[in-house]
């Protein structure tokens, strides 16, 4: 029996593409990605973060770093060039994302150009190539990393919150349009998730506040790691029939 047909999560043989692999979410998706089989591309802008995930994943040789800054569209394209260079890709995670913290009086064009670049703009732009005949196998499955933003509000969070709703919606339309290719596009939303992100928005708080964030999760503040799981599972043979789905990966968050 292989591999595959003993772990229906397993991404052997597969290639799967990570933005955001330089840290965090990216990272530990990269991480567990290369732990089930998949050779990965990995991109960032930092080229030594992204060699130290490298140097944290399974055969660290099978694995191809890429960096350059997704918030320039011809870096998108080479980016999509290359990841398809080595053979066609299977797999792709949107990791790569900021988060400022902006109240609605000081939000400029600037701010919102800013906000909907990354996580949204890069996504489309990279759907539109990856999805491209010749690009990606049968059964290539994409996953977004949105957040609870998308369905919660908190002060000073408009701008990423509809970034991350037009991620959403974006990948609802996605799943339908590309279902008929057997093409999957799904997203996970996480809530609070210790990573140097989570970390720069609550550097000033205070340990009393950033326990009051915890608090308002059931389960706590969540790993990347328990994150990493949840795309690797929409990555995988396991979530076949699964697409269209903003799977909320929040330890009970959006359940209160
Ligand atoms: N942590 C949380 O609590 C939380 C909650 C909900 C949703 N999320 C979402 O999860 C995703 C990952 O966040 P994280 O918490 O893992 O943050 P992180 O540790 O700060 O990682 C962010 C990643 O995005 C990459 N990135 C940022 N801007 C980029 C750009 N212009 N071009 C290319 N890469 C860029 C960074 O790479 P370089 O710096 O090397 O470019 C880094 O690898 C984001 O979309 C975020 O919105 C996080």
């Amino acid at each position: 029996m292989d591999a595959t047909a003993c772990n229906p999560m397993s991404l052997v043989g597969r290639r799967v593409l990570v933005t955001g692999a330089s840290s965090g979410i990216g990272r530990a998706t990269a991480v567990l990605a290369a732990a089930l089989g998949a050779d990965v591309v990995l991109t960032g802008r930092r080229s030594e973060e992204l060699e130290r995930t490298r140097g944290l994943m399974a055969r660290p040789d099978a694995h191809m770093a890429v960096a350059g800054d997704l918030k320039d569209a011809a870096f998108v394209d080479e980016l999509a060039a290359s990841a398809v260079d080595g053979g066609r890709l299977d797999g792709f995670v949107h990791a790569a994302g900021a988060c400022t913290v902006v109240p609605v009086g000081v939000v400029s064009p600037a701010v919102l150009a800013d906000s909907m670049s990354v996580g949204y703009g890069a996504f489309m732009l990279l759907m539109r190539r990856l999805t491209r005949k010749g690009s990606s196998n049968d059964g290539f499955s994409a996953v977004a990393v949105s957040s609870v933003s998308a369905e919660a509000g908190w002060p000073g969070g408009a701008p990423y919150a509809g970034s991350k709703g037009a991620v959403n919606a974006a990948v609802r339309a996605l799943a339908v349009e590309l279902a008929p290719r057997r093409i999957r596009v799904n997203a996970v939303c996480p809530s609070h998730i210790r990573t140097p992100l989570f970390e720069s928005l609550t550097a000033g708080a205070g340990e009393s506040a950033k326990a009051a964030l915890a608090a308002r999760q059931p389960l706590g503040l969540g790993d990347p790691e328990q994150v990493a799981s949840a795309i690797c599972f929409l990555l995988s043979g396991a979530a076949s029939f699964v697409t269209g789905v903003c799977l909320p990966v929040d330890g009970g968050y959006l359940a209160q």
